[in-house]
């Protein structure tokens, strides 16, 4: 079967040239005579792997030596927990903004251990928007600020990240990399990696050293940021497979120019959709217009039949993975890093189409 046109919100697609080279790597990675996956974590072939992935995202991103790079497991679902476990010290809150599910999701997990200071809540307006700085009520002893950087169901992004007194944490589970951010400006980044670095049951955390050693000591071991950065990410057995998969994600990114490139192409499929959503008002984007996604792009039809037809006829025309969050319905296209531009040009077309049948 050919490939689709791939649209899930995660795990998502991944680039092609990258899937063909694990491929041709699958059996027999060079000069080690068997797959990554049976690969002992601790061999010399893997150590170059686990080296080079991390190198890749430090040039990338622009990541100091400041900064510990690690790749973990439970996918950034665990961070939600292990985030106040070891940066919010006992009888100490945290400030979290509200700006949609992930976003709500990270703050229902911190307060299981602690205080938790809702500095602003877009639940009101629905979640249409990233608040800005000024609309931010922080406190002046909170022990960090998290945002979720980009809301993949909700469809919005901050346009411009908020300058805070105590470290700001992002789960840039779905943006990461795709746009050219200042890493200094935070305390720490993590993300899961199935939308845009890699497959699922990886998670990388990017880290501030001096954040590292908050950890109270009734945290269990292998909780412990700690516990990761001194062992480089071997601790335990990691995803050694996901972590291959970074690495050539980043060598691929690296080939096309990065980030600043990806950002760019980015830009331009987000805004080919968005230029056909705002055309007409058969389309209507329910997100505010500075808040947009260009990671997510959500939408709506003139009724929930023609959205499920939508969604049916597109399937059948080799487009998957439209059908918006099951929370929030409607439609959403998921266009990662990895999404070529050929694939929005053959939804562009198809949705015209549809239109006029349709509108
Ligand atoms: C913004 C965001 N945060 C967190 C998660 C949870 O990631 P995981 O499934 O790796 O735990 C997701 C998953 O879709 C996400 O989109």
């Amino acid at each position: 079967m050919a490939r689709v046109y791939n649209f899930n919100a995660g795990p998502a697609a991944l680039p092609l040239p990258v899937l063909e080279k694990a491929q041709a790597e699958m059996v027999d990675y060079p000069g080690n005579g068997m797959s990554v996956m049976e690969m002992s974590h601790r061999s010399k072939g893997f150590a170059e792997i686990i080296e080079a992935a991390e190198a890749n995202l430090r040039k990338l991103m622009g990541i100091s030596d400041d900064y510990a790079v690690l790749f973990l497991q439970g996918g950034a679902s665990l961070q939600f927990a292990m985030i106040p476990m070891n940066l919010r010290r006992p009888g100490k809150s945290a400030d979290y903004v509200n700006t949609g599910s992930w976003a709500s999701k990270a703050i229902k997990e911190a307060k299981v251990t602690g205080a938790v200071n809702v500095v602003w809540d877009g639940k009101a307006e629905n979640f249409m928007r990233a608040p800005k700085e000024s609309d931010l009520n922080l406190s002046p002893d909170a022990e960090y600020a998290h945002i979720c950087s980009n809301e993949t169901i909700g469809g919005i992004r901050y346009p411009v990240f908020p300058k805070t007194k105590a470290p700001l944490i992002a789960d840039m589970s779905s943006e990461i990399m795709s746009r050219v951010i200042d890493v200094n400006q935070f305390g720490m980044i993590y993300a899961g990696a199935q939308k845009n670095i890699g497959p699922s049951g990886l998670a990388l955390v990017i880290i501030r050293k001096d954040l590292i050693e908050r950890c109270p000591e009734d945290v269990h071991v292998f909780l412990r940021y700690k516990t990761h950065s001194e062992e480089k990410s071997l601790y335990n057995t990691p995803n050694t497979w996901g972590i291959y998969i970074v690495k050539l994600i980043t060598e691929w990114m690296e080939s096309l120019g990065g980030v600043a490139a990806m950002q760019k192409i980015n830009e331009a499929k987000a805004a080919a959709l968005y230029n056909l959503l705002d055309s007409s008002n058969f389309w209507r984007t329910p997100t505010d217009r500075e808040s947009r996604s260009i990671m997510n792009v959500v939408w709506r039809l003139p009724s929930e039949e023609l959205e499920e037809q939508f969604v049916n006829e597109a399937k059948k025309a080799n487009f998957v993975g439209l059908k918006g969050h099951r929370s929030v319905g409607g439609i959403r296209a998921s266009i990662y890093n990895a999404v070529p531009k050929e694939a929005i040009d053959a939804l562009i077309a198809f949705m015209k189409d549809f239109e006029a049948k349709n509108g």
